[in-house]
C-alpha cells in the first residue's frame, strides 16, 4: 500500500495502550530487516532517518525511493511510515519534498516561541499533503546528531503549547537519553510523564526516544501512562555490530565464499530480525497492524 502517515497507527495506539516502534534505519539490509520482521510480526512500524543517515544512504529521496520500491517488491501489507528522525526546519521541507509520509521537527532547542513558530508553520504544510507531524520539547539527553543535550524534563506548559498547534505526536524529555544508559542513570521520570499526560490529554500520543536499554518494566509503565511511539536506534547497531564481529572471529568469511556480502552480512541483518521482533512484542504492536 505504500508509505503511509503515522497518525492512524498512533491513535489507535493511544487508544489501545500499546505502543508502536520507530526503528531507524542506516542502509538496504537494516530497512529489509525490519520490513520484513514487520511483516511477520503483522506490526505497524515507522522507519526512522536522521540527517545524519539520510546524507549516509546518498539523500533523503534516495531513501525514499528505496523504501517505497522496497514495500511493493517485499510485498509488504503492514503499515510503514518513514519519518525523519529530528530534523532541522530546514531538513524537514527536504524530506516533505523527497516523499517522507512523517516528519519529526526538533525545535526543542530554539527558544519555546521560536519552536511553537517553526513547528505551527510545519504543521499547516504537513496537514495539507497529509503528512504526519512530531515535535519536541525539553532535550533528550545524549548525542543527537551533533546536538547534545543534558537530558532536562520538559516543561508541562510549555508541551500543552505545542500540542495544541495540531501536531500528530509529541516527543517530550522526561529525563530519557540516546545511547546507552550510564550506570548512574536515575530512570524515567514518571512524575514528569504524568503531568505531561495530564497537560497534553488523552488523545496526544507521546513519544519515548532513547528506546535503547530503558528496562522492560518502565517501558511498559510509560506505555500505559501515554507512551504510543517509542524510538530505537543503538540497540540495532550494537546487535549487528556483535553479530558480524563473532562471524569474522571465527574465521567464517575465510571458508569457502564466506567473504560474499551476502553472507557476512547475513548475522547482523538476523540479528537486528531477532531484536526488532522482541521489541514489537514488549511494546504490544504485534497484531496491531
Ligand atoms: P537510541 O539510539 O538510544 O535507541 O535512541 C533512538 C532515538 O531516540 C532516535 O530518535
Amino acid at each position: 500500500m505504500g508509505l503511509v502517515s503515522a497518525k492512524d497507527m498512533l491513535q489507535k495506539a493511544r487508544k489501545e495502550g500499546y505502543a508502536v516502534g520507530q526503528f531507524n534505519i542506516n542502509n538496504l539490509e537494516w530497512t529489509k530487516a525490519i520490513l520484513l520482521t514487520a511483516q511477520e510480526c503483522n506490526s505497524p512500524v515507522i522507519l526512522g532517518v536522521s540527517e545524519g543517515a539520510g546524507k549516509y544512504m546518498c539523500g533523503f529521496k534516495t531513501v525514499a525511493s528505496m523504501v517505497s520500491a522496497m514495500i511493493d517488491d517485499l510485498g509488504i501489507t503492514v503499515p510503514v511510515a518513514l519519518h525523519l528522525d529530528h530534523g532541522t526546519f530546514e531538513g524537514s521541507y527536504k524530506c516533505i519534498e523527497a516523499g517522507f509520509s512523517s516528519i519529526m521537527f526538533d525545535g526543542s532547542h530554539y527558544a519555546i516561541d521560536e519552536n511553537v513558530a517553526k513547528t505551527k508553520e510545519l504543521v499547516a504544510v504537513c496537514e495539507q499533503k497529509g503528512i504526519s507531524l512530531e515535535a519536541e520539547v525539553g532535550g533528550i539527553g545524549g548525542e543527537e546528531d551533533g546536538v547534545v543535550s543534558a537530558g532536562e524534563c520538559a516543561d508541562p506548559a510549555e508541551c500543552k503549547m505545542i500540542s495544541e498547534l495540531g501536531v500528530t505526536m509529541l516527543a517530550a524529555g522526561i529525563g530519557n537519553i540516546h545511547g546507552k544508559y550510564p550506570a548512574n542513570w536515575a530512570g524515567l521520570s514518571f512524575d514528569t510523564l504524568s503531568a505531561i499526560a495530564e497537560a497534553v490529554g488523552s488523545d496526544m500520543p507521546l513519544v519515548l526516544h532513547g528506546g535503547t536499554g530503558i528496562p522492560e518494566d518502565q517501558v511498559k509503565k510509560a506505555i500505559s501512562m501515554g507512551v504510543s511511539k517509542v524510538n530505537v536506534n543503538t540497540e540495532c547497531q550494537l546487535v549487528f555490530a556483535e553479530a558480524t564481529r563473532k562471524y569474522i572471529e571465527e574465521g567464517k568469511d575465510l571458508q569457502g565464499k564466506g567473504f560474499d556480502p551476502r553472507k557476512l552480512l547475513a548475522p547482523g541483518t538476523e540479528a537486528i530480525k531477532a531484536i526488532v521482533k522482541e521489541k514489537m512484542e514488549m511494546f504490544g504492536s504485534v497484531n496491531k497492524a
